[in-house]
């Protein structure tokens, strides 16, 4: 509106100047339409310019309210991120202590951990893949506090009851993590004691319908397991071991998986069993 006021005293001025300095020649009636005219121009075009900036000032704070808001979502985001994090390391503790009770387990879900991504990596398996990996390699068997421990350390052959009871370890475990964990980690776990072959009858899927990050776990954990001192027998060597999940592959685990197994260096195996088996 301001820019149209100007805009008409210019012309006004402009009209009149031919009588402030005598020049005037008797067009009065065309000196008023012009005015006219003048006045018509100067209410559009201010009407016009208070609509742009009524537009201009409604985006600006169109974009204040959004920039605002993104603040907003990443600070929730962060938060979320970070609850998460905290629980999933409480439920980590919860493992290692878990673990370190019992001599023959110790370290266990730490070195499935370092088996599993190894083979990830061999998989080139993406970046989330690879975390939700990480995430139930370190947690698949924090189900066991669900276990009653003279089942877990009977030395002679388990009741069907009992080895019920134990592989009630799979389900109790993805009840304790779902909470603070995506879906595809609780699928992990829920199916980490799947066989490829479906051998086992709680499972609901076999071959590659069993998430690879599963059928990951299955390897790394029989591994471990195997290289591991038990109540009812010894370690095996690490020879001994391959050759076993050799034998059981097509039935029990992935080819593709142990294939990928089989490529990791054995300093890098040995460095990973280290220490263990000492007590
Ligand atoms: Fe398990």
């Amino acid at each position: 509106m301001r820019n149209g006021i100007i805009a008409c005293a210019v012309l006004i001025a402009v009209i009149y100047l031919p009588f402030v300095t005598g020049l005037h020649h008797g067009f009065l009636l065309i000196d008023v339409g012009l005015i006219l005219l003048g006045l018509v121009i100067s209410a559009v075009l201010g009407r016009q310019g208070d609509m742009a900036r009524q537009l201009f000032k409604s985006t600006s704070e169109l974009q204040q309210q959004t920039k605002h808001l993104k603040l907003e979502i990443t600070e929730r985001m962060k938060a979320e991120k970070e609850i998460r994090s905290l629980s999933i390391g409480a439920i980590e503790t919860l493992v290692f202590a878990l673990e370190a009770k019992d001599k023959y387990s110790a370290g266990h879900s730490r070195r499935v951990t370092f088996f599993a991504t190894a083979i990830g990596n061999k998989l080139n398996l993406s970046d989330q893949d690879m975390e939700d990996l990480r995430y139930g390699s370190l947690l698949h068997d924090v189900g066991k506090i669900a276990v009653d421990q003279p089942v877990q350390n009977k030395i002679t052959r388990l009741t069907p009851n009992e080895y019920a009871h134990i592989m009630g370890h799979v389900q109790a475990g993805a009840d304790i993590v779902k909470p603070v964990v995506n879906s595809k980690v609780v699928g992990l776990i829920e199916h980490h004691h799947d066989r490829y072959d479906g051998g086992n009858q709680q499972q609901s899927v076999t071959g590659i319908n069993i998430p690879l990050g599963a059928r990951i776990i299955a390897v790394a954990d029989a591994f471990d397991a195997m290289t591991s001192n038990r109540p009812y027998r010894s370690a095996m060597s690490t020879g001994q071991a391959v050759k076993e999940i050799r034998n059981f592959t097509g039935t029990q685990f992935d080819p593709a998986v142990v294939d990928a197994f089989l490529k990791i260096p054995p300093d890098e195996i040995n460095a990973i069993l280290e220490n263990k088996n000492e007590n």
